[in-house]
């Protein structure tokens, strides 16, 4: 509890708008800036968020949330929610296309999206706006562990579309002196994250070990993942929403390494299945090892609450036991 609270916006801020908040972070964080007191508008067009997302909290905070359907690309719409917001999380991306059926779509939502909301915020005030990114910017590692310092060569659409945004956020906060910060997330878990084709790897096999399905590696499983837990995450947004640098960037890794055949051994013991796990060809552009820094977020007084990986991860477990179970 006192590591939540010292977190705290509450009395900081009073109202926030949380775009993707129907999302895997984008929910987590609408849930805990409601806890903290705050009022907030979730923007979200549905395209992957979903409304069982914000049920558990529309029940206990239905009075300060607002959770509309918009989509951040159409700027007359999403013009009506600005006015008397003191604070921007901007979590919404489009990833369900990443590099696959339509990239230019990754561009308009990632870029010209983030565009929007820019000018909206800085046309109507707001405080701060906190953006959210990704390590997939700095494209392939030419060192470990890597640090924002490190050149910003994407690899993917996703990638590229993803570093415009970022980049329209530096220019914002140096043309108009606007209080932008920057967050690379890299992979994040926990309750609440899409398990179907395009979620991540912990609730495809959270579900898989529930159904007593069989569980698919691409490679050899000895891939590393650099794994952050999702509240963690959250208060990385909160925090820096008070205290981050102007236009400045801060990874968002807990520096944990897990291999993939240690994610599957584990979830499957946790569900007691008799899964068996089966080994399929490398994905193209998996990457193999990860070191990040975070120093940066650290030496702003930022402390990793889960560096214990298997105590979120039995939290994670729990929360799809309870869908799918
Ligand atoms: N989860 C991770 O491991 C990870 C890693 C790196 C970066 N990120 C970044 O974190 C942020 C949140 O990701 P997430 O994992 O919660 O993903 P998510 O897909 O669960 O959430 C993104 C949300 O954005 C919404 N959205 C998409 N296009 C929209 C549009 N045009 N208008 C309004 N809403 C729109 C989706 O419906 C969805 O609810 C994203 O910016 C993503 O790039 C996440």
């Amino acid at each position: 509890m006192e590591m939540e609270n010292k977190y705290s916006l509450n009395g900081i801020y009073k109202k926030a708008i949380v775009t993707g908040g129907a999302g895997f972070v984008g929910s987590n964080l609408v849930a805990s800036l409601l806890e903290d007191g705050l009022e907030v508008i979730s923007i979200d067009d549905y395209s992957a968020g979903k409304e069982r997302n914000l049920e558990d909290v529309k029940e206990r905070f239905g009075d300060r949330l607002q959770a509309v359907n918009c989509d951040i690309t159409d700027k007359e719409s999403l013009s009506q929610y600005f006015g008397d917001v003191d604070v921007v999380f901007h979590q919404a991306c489009s990833k369900m296309t990443i590099c696959l059926k339509d990239p230019l779509r990754d561009l308009e939502v990632n870029a010209a999206g983030t565009f929007n909301l820019l000018e909206l915020a800085r046309d109507t005030g707001v405080k701060k706006f906190v953006h959210v990114s990704t390590g997939s910017v700095y494209g392939i590692a030419q060192y470990f562990p890597t640090d924002e310092k490190h050149p910003v060569n994407p690899t993917s659409y996703y990638g590229v579309s993803k570093l415009a945004g970022e980049k329209y956020v530096r220019a914002f906060a140096h043309l108009y002196d606007m209080n932008t910060s920057i967050l690379r997330y890299y992979h994040v878990y926990g309750p609440k994250q899409d398990s179907g084709d395009y979620g991540g790897v912990i609730g495809i096999f959270c579900k898989q070990a529930i159904k007593n399905e069989d569980l698919t590696i691409f490679g050899d499983g000895t891939q590393i993942r650099s794994f952050t837990y999702v509240k963690d995450v959250v208060n990385i947004n909160k925090l820096v929403a008070k205290k981050g640098g102007q236009g400045e960037a801060y990874n968002c890794a807990s520096g944990l390494k897990v291999s993939i055949n240690d994610i599957a051994t584990k979830i499957t013991a946790l569900a007691g299945a008799t899964s068996e796990i089966r080994y399929a060809d490398w994905k193209p552009g998996d990457i193999k090892d990860f070191e990040v820094s975070h120093q940066k977020i650290t030496d702003l007084g930022f402390e990793f609450n889960y560096l214990d990986f298997d105590k979120g991860l039995e939290q994670t477990f729990n929360w799809y036991n309870k869908v799918f179970g």
